[in-house]
């Protein structure tokens, strides 16, 4: 899909569908349009047709003008970015039921950040055209092929376009995460994904991945993420993917991601019931992935490392069972009471890993527990943080992406629930099984500033819409994306 702006005569500018938000009351360019139709758009505003009502879509055919149909869409009170996401994907939910291969937005009859206007529509432009393409393939080519923004002054036209360029990375890397978190399980394996981390590298500038394999692995005692793929046939993969968009002694973000490519539980085995969807339970280290595609495309003048433990978590012989102790990395040593508390036993040993790149920061991505769901439904992802700053920026870049998070704390009272007789500690606590689930991290990421995003209930849809979201690649690429230009100014 392309993107463009344009500053050109509106009434001239060739396009399939021109997209035009408004209120009942017609502002100027709503105007200039009405009049070029004869009255049009204020005719249909009297019928009642179109109210202006926030988001409200209607479609006009104009049989012989530049543009062949106007599609309305009603900003009526429109007052949170919620507001301005639901309009814009309100439209291109109905542009894509068209025939259009191309589209012109409207931007002044939005508002006035160009810059953020432009990427929200690239995002949801490319996010709704999403399907998914095939078992091992990549997303198909959505029918909308050219998206223009249009803004009355060419020097707005500078501001839409880095939002452009901006929104579609977003809008990319969450559909790579998607693709990879649809891929079916027998297909995703840890070394799937490992290729795919080399696929993406070899395309994309500035990218460069390193494979770790279970010597390698076993090498640096990593033996809480090995217990985990013990039981599998499928091989362990730690992949690790560099982006170098600063100097070199710029201290990176390290991203790490858990992929466990499916979690049947191993031997404290999950309930048949829907345990297909443990198929996503790989969407953490897919994100990340989808974040270090769109930190290339987006050239964003930052250092970044992605950190993806892939898994398989299986029972069988050889599989771990509740009540083993195995050793992390760390030298911590961990009491195994539920093979099904898995994700913690990969990710800690990817966080210890993750202090050899000498971080700036380091934020771990994961579908850690169904406890988060009962918290936050699936609307909100769960964030922890052992640093306040850190932790008020993820969630304001949330809040200004509409891909939101909520802060849950990480008090002493609950991690002492993690205690073992056998062992340094037991990988699972009593109640509020999302923080108990974080403390544990937090034993391994005492050396820097971390944050831990519980994207359970976020990062996939359950039903007849059944499909991974692509979050939460949107809040991270805000938050590196706001890193990136303190670093510049600095
Ligand atoms: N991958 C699951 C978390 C999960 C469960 C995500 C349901 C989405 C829906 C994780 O590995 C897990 O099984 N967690 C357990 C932890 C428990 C054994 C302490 C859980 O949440 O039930
Ligand atoms: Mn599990
Ligand atoms: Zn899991």
């Amino acid at each position: 899909m392309k993107f463009n702006t344009s500053s050109s005569n509106l009434l001239k500018v060739k396009s399939d569908s021109l997209i035009l938000p408004t209120g009942s009351q017609l502002n100027s360019y709503a105007k200039i349009l009405d009049e070029s139709l004869d009255g049009a758009v204020s005719s249909i505003i009297q019928s009642g047709d179109f109210t202006g009502k926030l988001s409200q879509t209607c479609t006009i055919h104009t049989f012989n003008k530049a543009f062949q149909r106007i599609i309305l869409v009603g900003t009526e009170g429109v007052t949170s970015s919620q507001h301005y996401f639901a309009i814009i994907d309100a439209v291109n939910s109905a542009l894509l039921k068209t025939p259009s291969t191309n589209a012109l937005w409207l931007g002044e009859g939005l508002g006035e950040n160009h810059e953020w206007l432009a990427s929200m529509v690239a995002r949801s432009s490319l996010s709704l055209s999403y399907q998914y393409a095939g078992t091992g393939k990549y997303p198909a080519r959505p029918k909308l092929k050219k998206v223009v923004y249009w803004c009355h002054k060419k020097d707005q036209t500078i501001a839409a376009e880095k939002g452009l360029l901006f929104g579609k990375a977003v809008g990319n890397g969450m559909n790579l995460a998607r693709q990879l978190g649809n891929t079916p399980a027998n297909i995703c394996t840890p070394n799937f994904l490992a290729k795919e981390a080399k696929r993406v590298a070899n395309n994309m500038p500035n990218l460069t991945t390193t494979i770790l394999k279970e010597a390698d692995m076993r090498a640096l005692k990593m033996g809480s993420l090995l217990s985990v793929s013990a039981g599998s046939v499928e091989p362990a993969n730690l992949i690790i993917v560099k982006y170098k968009g600063a100097k070199t002694n710029v201290k990176p973000i390290v991203l790490v991601g858990k992929a466990v490519t499916f979690d049947t539980g191993g031997i404290s085995l999950k309930p048949g019931r829907g345990m297909d969807e443990m198929k996503f339970d790989m969407c953490g280290g897919a994100s990340v992935l989808g974040i270090m595609n769109a930190v290339s495309e987006a050239d964003l003048p930052v250092n970044v490392v992605g950190i993806i433990p892939a898994v398989e978590n299986m029972p069988a012989g050889n599989a771990t069972k509740p009540g083993d102790v195995v050793k992390s990395m760390s030298g911590q040593t961990i009491e195994v009471l539920n093979t099904d508390a898995e994700g913690r036993l990969i990710l800690c040993d990817a966080l210890t890993y993750a202090d050899k790149f000498k971080p700036e920061t380091v934020i771990d991505i994961a579908t850690l527990t169904g406890a988060v769901i009962g918290a936050l439904g699936k609307i909100t992802s769960g964030l922890l943080s052992n640093d306040d700053e850190l932790a008020t920026q993820l969630l304001s870049s949330g809040e200004h992406c509409d891909d939101r998070a909520w802060r849950l704390p990480l008090w002493e009272e609950y991690d002492k629930q993690l205690k073992s007789n056998f062992a340094d500690m037991a990988n699972i606590g009593g109640e509020a099984g999302t923080i108990t689930a974080a403390c544990f991290l937090a034993r391994f990421t005492k050396k820097y500033k971390w944050a831990h995003l519980d994207v359970a209930g976020t990062a996939w849809i359950s039903g007849p819409k059944k499909g991974a979201t692509g979050r939460p690649v949107p809040l991270l690429m805000e938050y590196i994306k706001t890193k990136a230009m303190s670093n510049q100014s600095s």
